[in-house]
């Protein structure tokens, strides 16, 4: 099953499809939470590069990256925030391909989604009472989950699990044990959460989501209504999965990300534990060190590490050589722009999210320009719109990001405009290098040097 269809928009209800229509089934009006948006304030303080990285070698671990197809899958990242929070509607995270993978949870398969922006393993059990985003219930088909959990593993009693990700997407449900292996990586007794209450928008395969992100960000609670959690104070925070294969020695402190696109179901790339896959890739490695963010909403985070958080060099823009409209080439960005800002780096979002400036000035470096549809608070640009030039410039390296991967043609054509999402979306904080990055290097989320690296890869 896939999903054109998508979620959400105030003030226009706004259609993407892959050029036939598609029904308006999943289309819901939201309003901002204020509460919410507020939550996202943070600082941080630049940690500067600590040692020497260590040599990485390919690893035979390694299990493929599936992506779900075209679907509204969305950013996984954000916690009680929205992604754009000057938008009374949901943005462009909300369309876009996820990726999964296969996971044996006690002994029986589950694809979940892949996200090193979230830190907890749940799966969708069986009976889960599915709901819309004002808490209303709809039919579990709407919810669009792939196989169900329908195991019966113990529960702990006073505990409970309470997750919103940063499209507002929310899941609660219980707190358990179960042994959890991943690529012939055995964890025995890996806590983990059953979902039975959800506002989801699946992809019609995954079961649920496992985050590689650090167990800072875990969402487990105290007491047995979710209602009563608050992060400071109730948070029980636990070590996730990647962070017990680490502790327990059963692979190197490293993991690597080689995404590759992929329009269609199918596999797209691969996630190796414990080294870098082998993949061809330019033997020119970048590191940036890890960043501590300090979250405001939550006081563990101000101390340790959350997300993979790195502070690029800077961003080179050109717009295309080939202009034909007369447009001329935007100023160079490090003139007029900061780019020293942190960006988390999330395989759980399908775009790239900067600074209102900097998306403005990407955006209008397309040929002919991109536009901004307020109704939807989302760039796009006319779907057969030449992208600019766009690098991401980490420890004086330069990675150019593909144009096929700065317009969405394959996301579908929006129904009222008739153009294609673009690549680089505004947001006003928490900055993201989602899959539109990903897809053009080889990531390796390096704990044990608390660095990230990346190398470009070959054309394909
Ligand atoms: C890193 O390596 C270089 C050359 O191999 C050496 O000169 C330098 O001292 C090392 N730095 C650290 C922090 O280990
Ligand atoms: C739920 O959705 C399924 C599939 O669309 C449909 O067969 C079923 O009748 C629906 N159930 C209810 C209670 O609406
Ligand atoms: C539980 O799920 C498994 C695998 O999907 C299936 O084989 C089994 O029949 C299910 N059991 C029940 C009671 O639904
Ligand atoms: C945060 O860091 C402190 C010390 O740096 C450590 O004791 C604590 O366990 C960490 N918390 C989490 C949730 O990782
Ligand atoms: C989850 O926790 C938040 C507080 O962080 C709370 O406001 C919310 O109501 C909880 N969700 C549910 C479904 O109870
Ligand atoms: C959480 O704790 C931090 C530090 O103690 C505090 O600054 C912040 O306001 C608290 N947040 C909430 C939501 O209580
Ligand atoms: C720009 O023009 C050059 C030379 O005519 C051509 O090789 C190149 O493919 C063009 N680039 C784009 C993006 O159209
Ligand atoms: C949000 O609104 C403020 C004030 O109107 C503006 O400066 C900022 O650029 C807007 N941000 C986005 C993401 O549109």
């Amino acid at each position: 099953m896939r999903h054109t269809a998508l979620l959400a928009i105030t003030a226009s209800a706004v259609q993407f499809s892959n050029a036939t229509p598609v029904e308006h089934q999943r289309v819901q009006r939201l309003t901002l939470d204020p509460v919410k948006r507020a939550d996202l304030s943070f600082s941080f303080r630049r940690r500067e590069k600590q040692a020497n990285s260590t040599s990485l070698t390919t690893t035979s671990t390694v299990i493929p990256l599936i992506s779900s197809g075209v679907s509204p899958m969305s950013s996984k990242a954000l916690r009680n925030a929205f992604v754009n929070s000057n938008s009374t509607s949901l943005n462009a995270a909300e369309y876009g391909a996820g990726y999964t993978i296969d996971i044996d949870f006690g002994g029986e398969r589950f694809a979940v989604i892949f996200d090193t922006g979230s830190s907890d393993l749940w799966l969708a059990r069986q009976g889960l009472r599915c709901v819309d985003y004002y808490g209303q219930d709809l039919n579990i088909s709407d919810c669009g989950f792939g196989d169900f959990y329908n195991g019966s593993i113990a529960t702990l009693p006073y505990q409970n699990f309470n997750v919103t990700y940063g499209d507002t997407e929310t899941v609660t449900g219980k707190i358990g044990f179960q042994q959890v292996c991943v690529g012939g990586i055995s964890v025995d007794h890996q806590e983990v959460a059953l979902a039975d209450y959800a506002y989801w928008n699946g992809d019609g395969v995954s079961s649920g989501v496992m985050g590689f992100a650090y167990p800072t960000l875990t969402s487990a609670y105290e007491g047995t209504d979710p209602s009563k959690d608050r992060q400071n104070v109730t948070g029980l925070p636990y070590t996730n999965w990647i962070f017990n294969a680490i502790a327990q020695q059963l692979i190197d402190p490293v993991f690597s990300v080689a995404m590759s696109r992929g329009h269609d179901s199918g596999p797209s790339g691969l996630l190796a534990l414990g080294g870098l896959p082998d993949v061809p890739y330019k033997d020119d490695w970048a590191s940036a060190p890890l960043q501590i963010l300090e979250l405001t909403h939550l006081a563990s985070e101000a101390k340790n590490f959350s997300y993979y958080t790195i502070i690029p060099d800077g961003f080179v823009l050109r717009s295309n050589a080939n202009s034909t409209s007369g447009i001329s080439a935007p100023p160079p960005v490090n003139a007029n722009m900061p780019t020293d800002f942190p960006v988390i780096i999330d395989s759980g979002t399908t775009l790239i999210y900067l600074p209102v400036a900097l998306a403005e000035a990407v955006n209008n470096a397309f040929n002919p320009p991109a536009t901004y549809i307020e109704g939807e608070g989302i760039f796009e640009a006319q779907c057969d719109a030449i992208p600019p030039y766009l690098a991401v410039v980490i420890d004086g390296k330069t990675f150019e990001i593909d144009r096929r991967d700065l317009l969405l043609t394959n996301l579908g054509v929006d129904g009222i405009t008739g153009g294609c999402l673009t690549g680089v979306q505004p947001v006003d904080e928490l900055y993201i290098l989602g899959d539109s990055f990903l897809k053009n290097v080889v990531a390796v989320f390096d704990v044990g040097s608390s660095e990230m690296r990346f190398a470009a890869r070959e054309p394909y």
